[in-house]
């Protein structure tokens, strides 16, 4: 008899996300450093008979049809494992989307993880992560989660010494969002001269390029140096777009963040401190300082785990 699920999918932030080169099937060659927090959606699984897959969602905006990448993640599972029947996905959404947090991708993590569960697959960590990056470049660092090197489109990963001692200040204007690859279509049109043309090159930018401190001070256990090695290329295209999202990352600096960034493709922007109560003083500074209610504003922590069971 199968039972129901109950999984809780964490958010990611990018520490650094830096365009090296262009690769052959329209992606990006990237070098990224991938952080958990603990803002996270929660996702329950319940069997269905048949092939049936419904999908319900709390959250207005996510749509609950094919389109919804946790709904793409339960057909594959499906395709590769038939006849195990049908599933019906509930999210409870706290990650804001289109926000580069990859809400929708950490959503898709947890149908894998808890499918797997499920129909008693019993599937290695590299199998879950093969699939999941057939879904989406994010989708296998949101299983695993923690702290990450992602290096190629996203989906090849090394695991990184916690960092778990970091508060996170999130700031999104709830109206706002940004098109993944328009932000990436942009940033090739501007900036492909920069591009690594061969593996040599892309090798040296891997070695050499703006990571070296950020992993430097990760792999010395040393947090207050990371937020001053924060870095992220599509900043160059995004910001200038959303100068109310700019805005924001001054603030943020001004108001002693340890370092402040926008996360992935944006539009949140992110400051990080030391400690809980300079976290939420940051909050509160700049809830006055904007005082504007589509400006959403989250106090949360760094995360050592991707997809955990629940219950
Ligand atoms: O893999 P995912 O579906 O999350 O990617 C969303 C979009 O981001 C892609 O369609 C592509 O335009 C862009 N992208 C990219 N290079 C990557 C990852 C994403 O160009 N490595």
């Amino acid at each position: 008899m199968m039972h129901a699920y109950t999984l809780k999918a964490p958010a990611k932030i990018n520490l650094l996300l830096e365009i090296i080169g262009d690769r052959p099937d329209g992606f990006h060659e990237l070098v990224m450093v991938l952080q958990s927090i603990n803002l996270a959606d929660i996702v329950e699984l319940q069997p269905l008979s048949g092939d049936r897959i419904q999908l319900h969602c709390n959250h207005p905006q996510v749509p609950c049809d094919e389109s919804n990448l946790a709904h793409r993640a339960a057909r594959l599972m499906q395709k590769q494992f038939s006849g195990k029947g049908g599933v019906a996905i509930t999210i409870d959404k706290k990650i804001p989307i289109g926000a580069g947090l990859a809400g929708g991708s950490a959503d898709a993590a947890a149908v894998l993880v808890g499918l797997d569960l499920m129909w008693n697959l019993g599937l290695t960590q590299a199998e879950l992560q093969t699939f999941a990056a057939k879904l989406g470049s994010d989708i296998p660092f949101c299983v695993s989660g923690g702290t990450a090197l992602a290096l190629g489109r996203g989906e090849e990963l090394t695991p990184l010494p916690d960092l778990d001692q970091l508060y996170v200040v999130l700031a999104k204007y709830r109206s706002s969002s940004v098109a993944t690859p328009w932000a990436y279509k942009t940033y090739r049109q501007q900036f492909s001269e920069s591009y690594a043309r061969n593996p040599e090159a892309l090798e040296r930018r891997r070695r050499e390029g703006h990571s070296v401190d950020l992993l430097a001070a990760i792999t010395h256990r040393d947090p207050l140096q990371v937020p001053r090695h924060l870095y992220n290329d599509l900043e160059k295209v995004v910001l200038p777009q959303y100068p109310q999202v700019q805005k924001i990352r001054d603030l943020l600096q001004s108001f002693d963040a340890l370092g402040a960034m926008m996360s992935g493709s944006g539009p949140t922007v992110f400051g990080l401190a030391d400690l809980r109560s300079k976290a939420e003083l940051m909050a509160t500074q700049l809830q006055t300082a904007v005082s504007d209610p589509d400006l959403e504003i989250i106090v949360t922590k760094f995360c050592s785990s991707g997809i955990q069971l629940l219950s």
